[in-house]
């Protein structure tokens, strides 16, 4: 039997999506590792599973030498080096949606908090002190709200500040004055915009170089007085120090943070003003979004770790879910068209083109360009080769692909046509998926005409259209001990030469093919193990 996959499970998720790991893998659960015991023990696992607190980074990522995949059960993957990763070919998978609830509702439960006192005022009361006068707040019915990123939270806490009757003007930089439109809220153009109209401003932004500090001095100054600021993204969307001067110059009126720059975060002067509510990164913190995030990510370490579609990867081409799961079975087609294609070929890979016929035509094929990327590389890298880094590995060997599409495809429902250009020439092999499981079948090669189902192993021959020929080509793989597991002539035989292309048990020896290229009438022969 075949060694279960490692995974380790470095940070606390639902018991559900650690049952769900245990059913298929072998699990450790390390949640109290610490980062010295990570770094010794890492290179033990197939997969990891992790929250927002442990940094992988490429140090780490280089140790891990078994790794496959890195689930991050939450939405922000800004403690992962992707491209660390992705160089690596780790799968890197996230679960966006399954806190973002969570998130929303806590950011409005930060913003009424921050209003009216609710911590302050609690703090106050437990202390045994009735103070009712001390605690005069503001409605939120009636003001402004600036949603700043415009994506799943963002949205979310729009439709329901929308409920508590506040005016939202929205700004992202990727969604369409539509999209705002369709919820009621006003897309500006400009942050700017946005600070001068703005009584509340929620934060929403993923953390990038772009957005790290967006809240600085500047966009202060740009804002309303009395403006109050939440955070419930990233803190280091927010420079804090300018935070600091705004509220203690007045300008900003309040601020509720549940995110900070490095966290634990616990001794800094801002979480003592009374004007500041904080919370200690507990966004996503519902049973439910746990539930949702532990299961989501364990299914995705699951379906990496078993050759299944990894929908929310965040280093594989973004291909919308579905577009995935429609396009999977053509995966192994893609691979293998691009494995033959190159051993067909002579010299160095240049250009790559692949032509999508039929149904593909409309689909978003760039998951199958890089599956046939993945075939021409494998066997030929250092590193393994997969759906991740493929593109990476083919950017640094110059390699150039190009895709076409064509809706119309005289026999085929689908048909991808693989044209790889190396030396001097360029070798072109076409094939569909057959079957209701769209098995990979291979149906041209050097101009011929097949249908076949693939294997592992091939031999291609073209020799002189004459009685007699296969039989001698049967001869010889006998003699040497290769089972043949089918074969077929090429339909549409050109002058007086004919195609044959055999399947086999096992990888055919070059000293087989040379043996049948020394008979009258073999004309070209390869072996391809793809
Ligand atoms: P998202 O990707 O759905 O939305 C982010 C939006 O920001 C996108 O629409 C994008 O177009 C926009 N954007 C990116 N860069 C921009 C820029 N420079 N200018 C303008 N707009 C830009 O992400 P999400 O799921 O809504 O998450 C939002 C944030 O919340 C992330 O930082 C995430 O890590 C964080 N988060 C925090 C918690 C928590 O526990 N506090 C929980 C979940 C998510
Ligand atoms: C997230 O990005 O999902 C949040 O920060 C919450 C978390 O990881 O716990």
């Amino acid at each position: 039997m075949s060694e279960r996959a490692k995974v380790l499970v470095k940070e606390p998720i639902a018991d559900a999506g650690v049952d769900l790991l245990r059913e298929r893998f072998e699990v450790e659960v390390g949640t109290d590792w610490d980062a010295g015991e990570l770094a010794g023990r890492i290179a033990d696992f197939d997969g990891i599973l992790i929250r927002s607190v442990t940094k992988l980074d490429a140090g780490l990522i280089e140790r891990a030498q078994r790794l496959r995949v890195i689930g991050r059960a939450g939405t922000g993957i800004d403690n992962v080096d992707v491209e660390a990763a992705t160089k690596r070919g780790i799968v890197v998978a996230n679960a966006p949606e399954a806190n973002s609830i969570a998130a929303a509702e806590h950011t409005l439960a930060l913003m009424l908090a921050l209003c009216r006192n609710v911590p302050q005022a609690h703090g106050s009361l437990a202390g045994g002190a009735w103070e009712r006068s001390s605690f005069k707040g503001a409605e939120l019915y009636g003001k402004t709200l600036g949603v700043l990123g415009f994506g799943r939270i963002g949205q979310l806490v729009a439709q329901r500040a929308i409920g508590f009757d506040m005016s939202v003007v929205g700004y992202d930089k990727f969604v369409t004055a539509e999209r705002f439109r369709e919820l009621g809220v006003e897309g500006v153009e400009s942050p700017e915009e946005l600070y001068s109209r703005a009584d509340f401003i929620s934060l929403h932004l993923p953390k990038t170089p772009e957005t790290v500090g967006i809240i600085d001095a500047a966009a202060i100054a740009a804002m309303r007085p009395g403006v109050r600021i939440v955070n419930c993204a990233r803190g280091e969307l927010i420079d804090l120090d300018a935070l600091g001067d705004g509220l203690e110059g007045g300008r900003v009126a309040g601020a509720a943070l549940d995110v900070f720059p490095e966290e634990p975060f616990t001794s800094h002067p801002i979480l003592r003003r009374s004007d500041v509510v904080a919370t200690p990164h507990l966004g996503a913190s519902t049973e439910e979004a746990q539930d949702r995030a532990g299961i989501v990510t364990a299914e995705q370490v699951t379906a990496a770790l078993s050759g299944g579609v990894v929908t929310t990867a965040v280093n594989i081409a973004a291909v919308r879910p579905e577009v995935m799961e429609a396009l999977a079975p053509f995966v192994p087609l893609c691979e293998k068209l691009g494995a033959l294609a190159q051993g067909l070929g002579d010299g160095a890979v240049g250009r790559v083109e692949v032509e999508f016929r039929g149904r593909l035509a409309d689909a978003d094929t760039r998951i199958l360009g890089i599956a046939v990327l993945a075939g021409i590389l494998k066997g030929h890298t250092e590193e393994a080769v997969n759906l991740v880094n493929a593109p990476h590995l083919a950017e640094q060997r110059g390699i150039e692909l190009t895709e076409t599409r064509e809706s119309s495809s005289e026999d085929f429902t689908e048909l991808v046509v693989v044209r790889v250009h190396s030396g001097d020439g360029a070798v072109e092999v076409a094939g569909t998926g057959a079957g209701p499981r769209n098995a990979p079948h291979l149906v041209r090669v050097w101009g011929d005409d097949f249908f076949l189902p693939f294997a592992d192993h091939l031999a291609i021959f073209r020799y002189a259209d004459q009685p007699g020929m296969i039989g001698r080509v049967g001869t010889i793989f006998g003699e040497e001990g290769v089972n043949i597991v089918s074969a077929a002539v090429g339909a549409e035989t050109e002058g007086d030469t004919a195609v044959i292309t055999l399947t086999t048990d096992n990888p055919v020896n070059q000293s087989t093919i040379d043996r049948i290229l020394e008979l009258d009438g073999f004309a070209v022969g390869r072996a391809v193990s793809i």
